[in-house]
C-alpha cells in the first residue's frame, strides 16, 4: 500500500521563507500547509491532519510558543518545532517546556529544515506506533479478563447447578447432611467438612454428619451418620474446643467465617491451614453449622468458596423445608431427630432405649386413659423425643458417672427448654413441643422449667412423667443400680399428688397390677428388656 504523504504546516508572517520551504518540500514529496500568522496555523489544524508544524517564534499578535501551546489542547501528538533568531538558553527552556519537540536557529538551511523533519517524523511514528501497541495490548488484556469472567461464570453456574441438582433430588431428610457434607467437600475441594446441629438454645455443637478426604484419612470414606463422640477421624481435643469456641461465635452474630490463611488469630490449632463456617437458618434462625477446612497441600479458602458454601447452606434449609411441604415429612424430619436421640442414648449404655420404653409405657397409658388417636400420636412423639434437649448439654455434665452438682443439675435442668426449641424451630409439632418442654414439671408445682401446677400441665406431659420416672427408676444408672420394681411402684404412689398427678398414678398402676407392664426380669440387658404392653 502507498504510504500517504505527509504534510507540514509552516507558520512565518516572512511570506518569502514561506514559498522557498513550500517549493522545497512539495519537490521532496511532502505535502506543505502555509499559515502567515497563529490564528490560520489554528485554523489549518482544525480542518486538516497535520504531520508537524514549523513555526517562527516572532510574530504579530500570537508568537510561536503561545501557538506552540494552542496546538497542544488541540491535539498534542502534533510535533511542533521552534524556528527563533535569538536564542538563548532561557528561552530554549521554556520553548521545550511547552511540548515543543526542538528548535532551530535562524539562519536557517532547508537541508537543516529537512534532517529535522525527518528525525521529528521517526519519532512521531514510533509514538503512534507505541499508542497503537498500548492499545492493542489493553484490548488484549481486556479480552483476558473478559475471558476470565466468562469461564469463572459458566463454572459458577456449572457449581451451582450441581448443588441444586444434588439438593433437590433428595427425598429424605435422614440423608440430607451427609449429602451436603459430602457435595461441600467435593464442591470446593476442602479436606474435611462437617455438619453441627448448634443454635441459641444447644450451647455444645453436636456433629451430625462428617466428610473426609480419603487422602488425608485412606481409612475413612464417609462418616457415619452420626458421629457421637464429636472425637473421631482424627480431631485432637483442641481443635474440636477451638472450632466449637467459633461455631459459638458464628451462631451469635449469625455471620458466615473465612478464615483463609490461618495464622492462629482465632484460635485455631496449626493443622488447619484454611477454614470456614457458615451457618444454616431454618425459619429465620441458626438451626446448625455447616464447616470445612483444608488441613494440607497450597490450596487456600476464598470469597468464592465462602460465596459457595453460604449458597449451599442456603437451599440446603430450603431444601429441608420443602421436603416439610411434601410427603414423608413427618416421618423424615423425625427420623433425622430420632437419630439424634439415638446416638445421644448410644453414649451411655444406661440410657440405651429408655426414649423408646418411656414412650411405650406412656402411650400404653394414654390409651387407657382414653385419648384420641391424635394424642397417641402426639405422646409417641413427644416420648421418643422427650431428651433431645440433651444434645445441647455438656458432655462432661451428661455423662458424668457420680452424682451432679446443685450447678451441674442447673445445667440438666435446661433440657426440656433446649429439646422444646430443637422441635419448636422446625414450625411442626407445637402439640409435641409443648409436651418436651413440660415433662419435667410437677403436679405440686416444684418441677422445672416453669413451675407449673396440677392440670397447668398438659395432661400428656403429666402421663410422660410417670412413665419416664418409672424407666429411670427401672433402669440401671452409672452411680446407682435399678430399684427393685416394688420399691419403684411404692414411689410412684408416694410421688400421687405430690410429683405425680394422682389419676395417672392410679392407671399406671392398675396397669401394672393387670400384668401389662411387665419387666423381664430374666434379662438383665438393659437394652433387650421388654415390656409387654397391649
Ligand atoms: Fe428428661
Amino acid at each position: 500500500m502507498k504510504e500517504k504523504r505527509k504534510k507540514i504546516l509552516f507558520v512565518d508572517d516572512e511570506i518569502n521563507m514561506l514559498e522557498i520551504v513550500s517549493e522545497y518540500f512539495q519537490v521532496k514529496g511532502y505535502q506543505v500547509a502555509t499559515a502567515i500568522n497563529g490564528q490560520k496555523a489554528l485554523e489549518i489544524i482544525q480542518q486538516d491532519t497535520i504531520d508537524c508544524c514549523f513555526t517562527d517564534i516572532n510574530m504579530p499578535e500570537m508568537n510561536g510558543l503561545e501557538l506552540a501551546e494552542r496546538i497542544r489542547k488541540i491535539d498534542n501528538s502534533i510535533p511542533v518545532v521552534i524556528m527563533t533568531g535569538n536564542p538563548s538558553l532561557d528561552r530554549a527552556i521554556k520553548t521545550m517546556k511547552n511540548g515543543v519537540v526542538d528548535f532551530l536557529i535562524k539562519p536557517l538551511k532547508l537541508d537543516q529544515i529537512e534532517l529535522c523533519l525527518v528525525r521529528v517524523l521517526r519519532e512521531r511514528q514510533i509514538f503512534e506506533e507505541n499508542i497503537l501497541l498500548k492499545k492493542e495490548i489493553e484490548h488484549k488484556q481486556r479480552l483476558e479478563k473478559i475471558n476470565i469472567e466468562l469461564t469463572n461464570k459458566v463454572e459458577e453456574l456449572y457449581i451451582l447447578n450441581k448443588i441444586m441438582s444434588n439438593l433437590t433430588a433428595i427425598s429424605s431428610s435422614t440423608e440430607i447432611f451427609n449429602i451436603v457434607v459430602e457435595m461441600t467437600r467435593e464442591i470446593i475441594h476442602a479436606d474435611e467438612s462437617h455438619f453441627y446441629l448448634v443454635n441459641d438454645s444447644v450451647k455444645k455443637p453436636f456433629k451430625v454428619a462428617s466428610s473426609l478426604s480419603t487422602k488425608n484419612h485412606p481409612d475413612t470414606i464417609n462418616a457415619d451418620m452420626i458421629n457421637t463422640s464429636g472425637l473421631a477421624f482424627d480431631t485432637d481435643n483442641n481443635e474440636l474446643q477451638a472450632i466449637e469456641k467459633l461455631i459459638l461465635e458464628i451462631v451469635s452474630d449469625e455471620i458466615p467465617l473465612l478464615i483463609s490463611k490461618n495464622m492462629g488469630a482465632r484460635g485455631l490449632p496449626e493443622n488447619i491451614m484454611s477454614f470456614m463456617i457458615v451457618p444454616l437458618k431454618i425459619r429465620k434462625k441458626v438451626f446448625g453449622v455447616l464447616t470445612a477446612s483444608v488441613k494440607q497441600g497450597n490450596a487456600r479458602f476464598d470469597e468464592r468458596d465462602l460465596y459457595y458454601l453460604s449458597f449451599i447452606t442456603h437451599n440446603t434449609a430450603y431444601a429441608i423445608e420443602n421436603l416439610a411441604l411434601y410427603e414423608n415429612i413427618y416421618e423424615n424430619l423425625f427420623s433425622t431427630l430420632y437419630a439424634f436421640v439415638k446416638a445421644l442414648e448410644a453414649r451411655d449404655i444406661y440410657t440405651q432405649l429408655h426414649s423408646d420404653r418411656v414412650s411405650k409405657i406412656a402411650t400404653a397409658m394414654a390409651k387407657v386413659m382414653g385419648c384420641s388417636s391424635e394424642e397417641l400420636d402426639i405422646i409417641d412423639f413427644a416420648g421418643r423425643l422427650h431428651d433431645i434437649g440433651k444434645i445441647g448439654i455438656r458432655d462432661d455434665i451428661l455423662l458424668k458417672p457420680g452424682k451432679l452438682t446443685k450447678d451441674e443439675f442447673e445445667i440438666i435442668k435446661e433440657h426440656p427448654v433446649i429439646g422444646a426449641a430443637i422441635i419448636g424451630q422446625l414450625g411442626l409439632w407445637d402439640n409435641e413441643q409443648l409436651i418436651i418442654k413440660c415433662h419435667h414439671e410437677r403436679y405440686d408445682g416444684k418441677g422445672y422449667p416453669a413451675g407449673l401446677k396440677k392440670e397447668e400441665i398438659p395432661l400428656l406431659a403429666r402421663i410422660l412423667s410417670v412413665a419416664d420416672a418409672f424407666d429411670a427408676m427401672d433402669s440401671d444408672r452409672a452411680y446407682r443400680k435399678k430399684m427393685e420394681i416394688e420399691k419403684i411402684i411404692t414411689i410412684i404412689k408416694d410421688g400421687a399428688g405430690t410429683q405425680f398427678d394422682p389419676k395417672i398414678v392410679d392407671v399406671f398402676c392398675k396397669l401394672y397390677q393387670e400384668g401389662k407392664i411387665i419387666n423381664d426380669k430374666n434379662n438383665s440387658n438393659v437394652s433387650t428388656k421388654k415390656y409387654l404392653i397391649n
